[in-house]
């Protein structure tokens, strides 16, 4: 497995074979070297420093029905909700002062008609804050709809191809939605020059190991600025509520490799992981060459209605008090909160 390491870190690529044995070694030893190699390309790439981003929760109200999500249209039990542009740039305004400079706005798929009013709230966090990156996460748009929201301000984008398998992708969404889809998103984004990520779920229902190495045969191909990975968990009001969560293991493994892949990558220590493994998750993912976390910015009130699966950790970071305990956390590992906007550098 080290030898297996060493040549990825050293070319950046190994073939199908090669990412299969580091998905599924047993030898302890060979992961520890894993890690430990990733966590030392990401501090030579960015220090020990975390960049932060604030996430706000745009809205739970959503016209897809994807099986594994509790906002999926089809979810009955969900108190539905659309934050105001009000409400929005209240967000932006607290976080501004905690010291954030990139806002993530997230949210499940408005309806077709609330495109202008997206655009326009684009552009008004752009006209408030010239020097904060806007990042959206908020599926799939018509190619038009992606342009005018990048040339209001917008500067990056996440959607997660979720699988690159087709009979896969049909297991975890319903028959309209289609991976071709997705994968064209990505295209589309990319070409008009979005800083784009992309990631899947780590155990989600039906997904085998071949699965994980297409994905990343398919990432490395896509060579995007950031990589969201977190284990699937289940949401009990879902058709999927009744499947096992993801592995943390498996998890952090592919935070390594992506480090080892990609050395310029942003890569989040994701909040699903941090539920998975509550009170040590964020770190393990850092241990493991992440570097960058997305703490909360999204109004209290809201934060129960945004369950894409259960037992969702909202970290305080609404508050100073919660960046002072995400600071003493990272500082046990010798770690620090980096305040830029952390673009992605080749
Ligand atoms: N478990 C883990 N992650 C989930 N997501 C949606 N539902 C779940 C779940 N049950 C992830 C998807 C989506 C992102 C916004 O949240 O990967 O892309």
């Amino acid at each position: 497995m080290k030898h297996l390491v060493d040549t990825l870190r050293a070319t950046h690529h190994l073939d199908s074979g090669g990412y299969k044995t580091l998905l599924s070694s047993h030898d302890r030893e060979g992961i520890t070297y894993l890690h430990q190699q990733a966590r030392q390309v990401a501090v030579s790439g960015f220090g020990h420093g975390i960049y932060v981003r604030g996430l706000i929760e745009l809205t739970n109200v959503c016209r897809n029905d994807c099986l594994y999500c509790g906002i999926r249209r089809s979810n009955r039990a969900v108190e539905r909700y659309c934050l105001t542009t009000a409400q929005v740039l209240q967000c932006c305004r607290q976080g501004y002062e905690l010291g954030f400079r990139t806002f993530v706005l997230q949210g499940g798929e408005l309806p077709r008609h609330r495109a202008p009013w997206l655009v326009e709230l684009v552009r008004e966090i752009r006209a408030m804050w010239h020097d904060c990156a806007i990042t959206l996460s908020l599926g799939e748009w018509p190619g038009d709809v992606y342009r005018q929201l990048h040339q209001a301000g917008a500067d990056r984008y996440l959607l997660r191809h979720e699988t690159r398998n087709a009979a896969h992708y049909a297991m975890l969404h319903p028959a309209e939605m289609k991976l071709e889809n997705r994968l064209r998103c990505l295209d589309r984004l990319k070409s008009l020059g979005f800083q784009v990520g992309t990631g899947i779920m780590v155990g989600s229902p039906g997904q085998s190991l071949d699965n994980i190495v297409e994905d990343i045969e398919y990432i490395e191909q896509l060579a995007p600025h950031m990589i969201g990975l977190g284990p699937f968990l289940p949401q009990h009001d879902t058709p999927l509520g009744n499947h096992a969560p993801g592995s943390s293991d498996l998890t952090t493994r592919l935070y390594s490799i992506f480090r080892l892949m990609f050395p310029k990558v942003l890569i989040p220590s994701t909040t699903a992981l941090n539920t998975l493994c509550p009170g040590d998750g964020r770190l393990m993912g850092i241990m493991a060459g992440a570097n960058v976390v997305m703490p909360n910015l999204s109004p209290a009130s809201v934060r129960d209605s945004y369950a894409l699966y259960d037992g969702k950790a909202s970290s305080n970071a609404e508050s100073a008090e919660g960046i002072k305990q995400l600071e003493q956390q990272l500082s046990t590992i010798g770690y620090h909160i980096n305040w830029g906007r952390g673009d992605y550098n080749d």
